[in-house]
């Protein structure tokens, strides 16, 4: 069922994104998923060394436009792209989320919302990085109408500063480990629906080292992310474990 899609474009001048009228194309429209799957290419990562043939690793992770379709756009209808531009045209960070309607066990509030939002994917360009451009991305996407039937918001990554840009470090542990398996159960992308809860999520508090991940059979090279969760650990505004091969930090933000 269509839930409705968005597009926003915003431009980014000297630490201040502002959001430009009119909004950009469909969020499947095929030049802009052209323009995303290059930035993507160009800043994502690299594989990590544990990465299984065919992937290399040390070799740049590429995302082709179709896959970037397919993985990323769930439902295109119900999907929503913002994109940042630097210089005028610059393309330097997008965020691409979709939502569909929550199934499982009692929602989290009683008043009619009934969409799980999930964040697919959220890349900045990195000379562009650590001036809040991912920050305000989902921020830009949080005051659009797309927003106002989701009830929680997730995402899977491997690196600290997403999960922070999504909750500032505020993580409700207990509500994740109650709704996870049914937000990944209902959802209708499929990486999401496959991912299988790890660590933490099986563990609970009975080993305080196990992070909350979801082993999601992507091999990117954890070295960056893991730099900045040292650091993030050492300040004491991290307290779940390190990140395991293949897995994915899953983060789940009730929105009150
Ligand atoms: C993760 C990523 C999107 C963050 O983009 P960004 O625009 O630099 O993020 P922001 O500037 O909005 O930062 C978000 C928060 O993380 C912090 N942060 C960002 N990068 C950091 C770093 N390298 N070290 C420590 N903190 C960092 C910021 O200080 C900010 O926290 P604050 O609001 O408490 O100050 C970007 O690093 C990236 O594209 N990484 C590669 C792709 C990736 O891993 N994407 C996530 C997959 S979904």
């Amino acid at each position: 069922m269509p839930l409705g899609n968005y597009s926003v474009d915003c431009r980014y001048t000297s630490r201040m994104l502002s959001q430009s009228q009119p909004p950009g194309p469909s969020p499947d429209h095929p030049e802009q998923l052209k323009e995303c799957a290059q930035l993507f290419t160009q800043n994502y990562g690299i594989w990590g060394s544990a990465a299984p043939t065919p992937l290399r690793p040390g070799g740049r992770v590429s995302l082709k436009p179709n896959v970037l379709r397919v993985k990323c756009l769930g439902d295109p209808s119900s999907t929503i792209v913002v994109r940042a531009f630097a210089n005028g045209s610059e393309l330097v960070g997008h965020a691409f989320a979709t939502k569909w309607l929550y199934t499982g066990n009692e929602a989290p509030y009683n008043d009619g919302r009934s969409c799980v939002g999930w964040v697919t994917q959220l890349v900045v360009a990195k000379h562009l990085r650590r001036q809040w451009i991912a920050t305000s991305l989902l921020s830009f996407l949080k005051n659009t109408s797309w927003f106002k039937d989701v009830v929680m918001m997730g995402l899977m990554s491997s690196h600290p500063a997403a999960c922070n840009a999504l909750s500032k470090l505020i993580f409700d542990f207990s509500f994740m480990r109650q709704y996870a398996p049914s937000v990944l159960g209902c959802s209708s992308v499929s990486y999401v629906k496959e991912a299988r809860l790890a660590g933490a999520f099986l563990e609970g508090d009975t080993d305080p080292q196990a992070a909350y991940e979801a082993f999601t059979d992507f091999w990117v090279d954890h070295g960056e992310p893991n730099t900045v969760l040292q650091a993030y650990m050492q300040k004491g505004k991290w307290s779940s474990g390190p990140l395991s091969e293949g897995h994915e930090f899953l983060i789940l933000v009730p929105i009150q």
